[in-house]
């Protein structure tokens, strides 16, 4: 499995949720309260909207189209519950933010 390098993990505050392009994948990088780091996709699965412009509180990330939630750890979908967002590996080593897109698609609703 490839890990990408994406970012220092100084460059994402905790309790922020940033977007990257890694290898071809469009990657929200968060970063929570208390310093654990998740990679989801970062794109909405309902209309490719930019998960980085909604708002991440409470675990909860909302997109600002429609306000849909998923977890801000699983990525599962929330409101609604028939949904989710792909997850990515992740790592952080020596600072750095690394993430592997092996294998793994985003989520699409419809596809
Ligand atoms: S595009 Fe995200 S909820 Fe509709």
């Amino acid at each position: 499995m490839t890990y990408h390098p994406v970012c220092d993990l100084d460059d994402i505050w905790e309790g922020e949720a940033v977007e990257f392009e890694v290898a071809g994948h469009d990657i929200l990088v968060v970063h929570h309260i208390g310093g654990e780091v998740a990679a989801l996709q970062a794109l909405c699965p309902h209309q490719d909207i930019s998960l980085a412009e909604g708002s991440f509180e409470n675990g909860v990330l909302t997109c600002r189209a429609h306000l849909w939630q998923f977890d801000s750890r699983s990525g599962d979908g929330l409101n609604p519950s028939d949904c989710r967002l792909a997850r990515y590996p992740v790592r952080v080593r020596d600072g750095k933010v690394l993430v592997s897109v092996d294998g793994i698609a985003p989520f699409r609703v419809g596809a």
